[in-house]
């Protein structure tokens, strides 16, 4: 996701600076001091400007919620979202997460969600994908038993490529579709902003979740 300079950057990141996770990694194992409750915690991973987690969290004020961004001027837009509707249950973490279990102790999260990952189609890059299956076993460890990932794109070969890579990981999906719009879960489906614009553009939406063992 491409985003020009943010105007004003270090002001707004200031005036936002409580959602967001200083020293993510030194938080290991102690998510729950942040948000002072017991409550699952929901991880986004490449949250993009942060449409999805903040209309998620806006509904569940019974979960904690993680948005991770990368992009330097991107998140910026998620700290805007949360602040402006007061989500104090919501925190952002502003680096590129690589290895999960360096931020996150064993079982310390519920879910992931991941959506509309880079595609890196070269295949040297197919490590990087978020849902190769290195990435996957991370997972696998900072996920509690019972806990979820659930997965949308609109790249059909991706998907493709992360349905074998959860079959080496042993992971089974509990719902699979290749239209999710139409799906029996579209009526509990919240957008991403590229879910609108690639479905706005006649693309169907490929969907997986997995439930942890
Ligand atoms: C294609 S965009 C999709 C954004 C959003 N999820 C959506 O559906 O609208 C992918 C985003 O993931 C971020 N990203 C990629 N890898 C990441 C990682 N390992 N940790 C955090 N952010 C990451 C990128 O900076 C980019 O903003």
């Amino acid at each position: 996701m491409r985003q020009r300079g943010v105007k004003h950057k270090d002001e707004i990141v200031k005036s936002c600076e409580a959602w967001l996770a200083k020293d993510p990694k030194a938080l290991r194992g102690a998510w729950n001091t942040v948000f002072g409750n017991d409550r699952p915690i929901h991880l986004e991973i490449g949250s993009g400007k942060g449409r999805f987690i903040t209309s998620l969290a806006a509904l569940h004020p019974e979960i904690n919620y993680l948005a991770c961004e990368g992009g330097e001027n991107i998140y910026v837009r998620i700290l805007q979202k949360a602040a402006e509707a007061e989500l104090a249950h919501l925190r952002v973490i502003d680096e590129y997460i690589i290895r999960a279990s360096e931020y996150f102790a064993e079982g310390e999260l519920s879910g992931i969600y991941i959506n509309f990952c880079d595609p890196w189609p070269k295949d040297r890059h197919a490590h990087r994908r978020l849902t190769h299956h290195l990435n996957l076993e991370e997972y696998k460890k900072v996920v509690r038993s019972g806990g979820f990932i659930a997965f949308k794109t609109d790249n059909d070969p991706l998907f493709d490529f992360s349905l074998e890579e959860f079959r080496t990981a042993g992971l089974e999906p509990v719902r699979l579709t290749r239209d999710l719009h139409s799906s029996p879960w579209a009526a509990e489906n919240v957008m991403t902003e590229y879910e609108e614009k690639f479905s706005g553009l006649g693309k169907t939406i490929n969907y997986a979740l997995i439930l942890l063992p």
